[in-house]
């Protein structure tokens, strides 16, 4: 079935006699997601008719008339009271013929000089410029809960793995100053990537710039962008702005998929290392003594959708001759999705690691199995004896075999013990083989003791404060 060509698109469709196929009126539209960007949209054209005001390229009148009645759709919007129309097919054509509803033929004045094309790339690049300011906050808030948490367990101690399997004594501080130095790389990758897209591609107009006596730097400083685009047929065609947001949300979800994963880990009774209160768990219907993190475990899992987003948008793009291609409306769903996944995910995670209480004991107690101060040891046979650290490895590993067929820790053994297999080894031994000693004694750069730990934190406040004054 066929519209009418004068109806909805008709806006642009002069040279068409009949409407758009009902199919094709679906495929083409946008409005259905990229009304989310209705107040960018308003930003940029009044940015655009104050320019061309100034520039004496519309009258005053006009002017304030496009005005007002952008300011009244604004309000619309705002209250619900806007009709959006799919035959308008997206938020562009929906805000500027109601505004021809409001004005009359004035409003036809607004796209002098101006082209969907440059008006979406402003729009959009206005709406992740806004989420990467949103991102980057919620990025910093992670940082200092987690960074609190470092600091009260800066002495409790945990087992550090490798393989899974428990490798040295670490503190439980030092673990969840990691993610710090993560979630800090993170948003300096927010930061490097919203300083390289806040440039304005308004006044590129379709693809070639435009003859009108437009004043680019003007409107890119209304809109707040640091100059305009240097080249116009780059300014509607790219959205490299859009991929280095997703890239380092994709880098992002993955370092809180990983986090997730910890928290499920440690929540399982297996490990009982810490707690989440009723508010960040959920019971099971049929188990009553489950007490699951599924927030956790949507993290891990709501991952996938914002990688998705960036390999979607790289494949998007990645055949586009220059310059604007109707592939490229398919920009703006999947972003949208992943801006709201990632902020909830940091939302919940922020909520996580100031609900989650560290079972002290518990982790104390694991720490101190399965030989975890074997390290120590063979330090100590190299340290103190002297002995090529290759030697003191095979040593320790004579001593761990004998402690497992004893069934004890290395610390239970005997000094006689010991020296039957080394005669050279002194009761001094005895100083480095309990848990804290080890944890303490790691005093090197980046290393796990509690008084490092304590400054990293320390560093990190400051740090927060100089990255919240920005
Ligand atoms: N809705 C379109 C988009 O999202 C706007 C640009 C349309 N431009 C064009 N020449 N058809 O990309």
């Amino acid at each position: 079935m066929q519209g009418d060509a004068s109806k909805g698109s008709g806006l642009i469709r002069g040279r068409f006699d009949e409407g758009l196929d009902e199919v094709m009126e679906q495929i083409n539209a946008s409005i259905g997601f990229d009304r989310k960007m209705a107040a960018q949209d308003i930003k940029g054209s009044l940015a655009h008719v104050a320019m061309l005001c100034e520039q004496d390229i519309i009258s005053q009148a006009d002017a304030t008339a496009i005005k007002d009645g952008l300011e009244v759709i604004r309000a619309e919007i705002a209250t619900g009271a806007f009709a959006y129309s799919v035959e308008l097919e997206d938020i562009h054509m929906n805000i500027e013929s109601r505004l021809r509803e409001l004005i009359g033929a004035t409003a036809g004045r607004l796209h002098t000089a101006r082209s969907r094309n440059d008006q979406v790339a402003t729009s959009f690049r206005l709406w992740v410029r806004d989420a990467h300011d949103r991102t980057s906050q919620l990025i910093l808030q992670l940082v200092e809960s987690l960074a609190a948490q470092a600091g009260q367990h800066a002495e409790t101690i945990m087992p550090g793995f490798t393989h899974m399997q428990s490798a040295q004594p670490i503190s439980f501080g030092h673990h969840l100053m990691a993610y710090v130095e993560m979630f800090g790389r993170d948003h300096g990758r927010f930061r490097d990537s919203r300083e390289r897209m806040n440039e304005s591609p308004l006044g590129a107009a379709a693809l070639a710039g435009t003859s009108f006596p437009i004043d680019r730097g003007r409107t890119a400083e209304l809109l707040g962008f640091a100059r305009p685009m240097r080249n116009s047929l780059d300014a509607v065609s790219d959205r490299d702005f859009a991929i280095e947001y997703l890239s380092s949300a994709s880098l992002c979800m993955t370092h809180l998929s990983r986090l997730a994963e910890e928290i499920v880990l440690w929540m399982s009774p297996q490990f009982g290392f810490i707690e989440l209160s009723d508010a960040w768990t959920t019971g099971s219907s049929i188990m009553p003594q489950k007490r699951n993190p599924d927030a956790a475990e949507l993290v891990r899992g709501k991952t996938g959708r914002v990688h998705g987003a960036l390999i979607g948008l790289l494949t998007v793009m990645k055949a586009l001759p220059l310059t604007f291609s109707k592939d490229m409306q398919e920009d703006k769903e999947t972003t949208f999705d992943a801006v709201e996944t990632l902020e909830l995910c940091l939302k919940a995670m922020i909520g996580m690691m100031g609900d989650m209480k560290p079972r002290v004991s518990e982790m104390r107690a694991a720490a101190g199995t399965a030989h975890a101060t074997a390290t120590d040891l063979a330090d100590w046979l190299t340290r103190e004896l002297g002995m090529p650290f290759r030697e003191a490895h095979h040593i320790t590993g004579r001593l761990v075999r004998l402690a497992d067929e004893r069934k004890s820790s290395l610390d239970e053994l005997s000094l006689q013990e010991m020296q039957e297999v080394d005669p050279r080894i002194t009761a001094d031994v005895f100083t480095v083989l309990g848990v804290e000693d080890s944890v303490t004694s790691r005093r090197s750069v980046g290393g796990t003791s509690p008084e490092r730990v304590a400054q990293e934190v320390e560093e990190w406040r400051s740090r927060l404060d100089r990255l919240r004054a920005k």
